[in-house]
């Protein structure tokens, strides 16, 4: 099984790391617009393999879009990042020219590929390249709601003092800072709701901390993190190439689930080898529809923005 990674940079060749270390396909190609960059990124992952024991045959090019060919999935994380003090939204005019060439380009050498948009802002970067390939929506998925998830189950985690792989739940909506919806009420510690051992303002904390944690790792940073970002697509492409259906919020194409239409937007989603296979529509609370509605209501007005790129 083939991966692209267009964007070698920090979250591109985290991903390329983490899959080849996990043994998650055969070859990955890192690629880049920076002459040297994804081959010496490539260079250096190889390295490792002596030492870590992986098999991947990991390979770097600039710009050559033709030795990506016959991909099964392709990441695009190229665009710039977040700086401290800038707003995912801000990065919208940039990344999207960026992010329809590359989608372009990888479709001609690769037409049956599954996309898995990774730029920022990243759920009308999903939209915008659905909309602008004309793929079918189990062919366009966006990560974000995999890397917002793991930061909640952390932060649940920190908060009981429990380890992290006993803690479970899911961030659903946008995301954004002030879009994303971590879905306290059904978030559990080894089957138990944590609402068991943790009081509401604990609750609510853990909540907040989630929504901004691109942003504090930003500020702690002076870009936006890598490891969790890479490691949650690492995760989503390891579902889509072998075919594990696992249930992940992912940013898809709506049609009406959970009261929405023409938007792509995290939600629960069954992933595999047709890449998303499914779409669970869970019940919401009546706060949880609401915040969803104004998670919908703040990508919409971002997506607006697409007019001149998507003309
Ligand atoms: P980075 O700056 O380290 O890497 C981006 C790479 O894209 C650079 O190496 C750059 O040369 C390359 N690039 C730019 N234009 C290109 C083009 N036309 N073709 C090929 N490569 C091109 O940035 P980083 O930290 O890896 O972040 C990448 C993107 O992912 C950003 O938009 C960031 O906001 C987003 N991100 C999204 C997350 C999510 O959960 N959806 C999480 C973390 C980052
Ligand atoms: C993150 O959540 C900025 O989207 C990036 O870390």
């Amino acid at each position: 099984m083939k991966v692209t990674i267009v964007g070698a940079g920090n979250v591109g060749a985290t991903c390329a790391d983490v899959i080849s270390y996990r043994g998650i396909a055969s070859e990955v190609v890192l690629l880049d617009i920076k002459e040297g960059f994804a081959e010496g990124k490539a260079m250096d992952i190889m390295q490792c393999a002596p030492n870590t024991g992986f098999n991947t045959r990991v390979s770097g090019i600039t710009g050559d879009y033709s030795k990506t060919a016959n991909s099964n999935v392709v990441v695009i994380t190229s665009g710039i990042p977040r700086k401290p003090g800038m707003t995912r939204e801000e990065l919208i005019g940039i990344n999207a020219g960026i992010v329809k060439g590359v989608a372009e380009n990888v479709l001609k050498h690769s037409p049956d590929a599954i996309i898995v948009v990774v730029s920022n802002p990243m759920d009308t970067m999903t939209y915008l390249t659905l909309k602008a390939t004309g793929l079918p929506k189990h062919r366009v998925i966006g990560m974000g709601g995999a890397l917002d998830s793991s930061r909640f189950k952390y932060f649940l985690s920190k908060a009981l003092d429990k380890p992290i792989g006993d803690i479970d739940g899911m961030v659903i909506g946008g995301h954004g800072d002030t879009t994303m919806i971590p879905l306290t009420r059904l978030a559990s510690y080894n089957g138990m709701p944590v609402s068991n051992f943790l009081q509401q303002d604990v609750l609510d904390k853990v909540a907040a901390d989630t929504m901004v944690g691109g942003a504090t790792l930003t500020g702690l940073l002076g870009t936006s993190a890598w490891y969790a970002p890479g490691a949650s697509v690492a995760y989503l492409v390891d579902s889509i190439l072998n075919d594990q259906k696992k249930m992940i919020a992912c940013s898809v194409f709506l049609e009406g689930e959970y009261g929405q239409n023409d938007i792509c937007m995290g939600v629960p989603c069954i992933i595999g080898a047709n890449g998303l296979e499914e779409i669970v529509d869970i019940h919401l609370s009546d706060d949880e529809k609401a915040k969803f509605a104004k998670s919908a209501d703040a990508v919409r007005n971002m997506n607006a923005d697409l007019k001149e790129v998507l003309a």
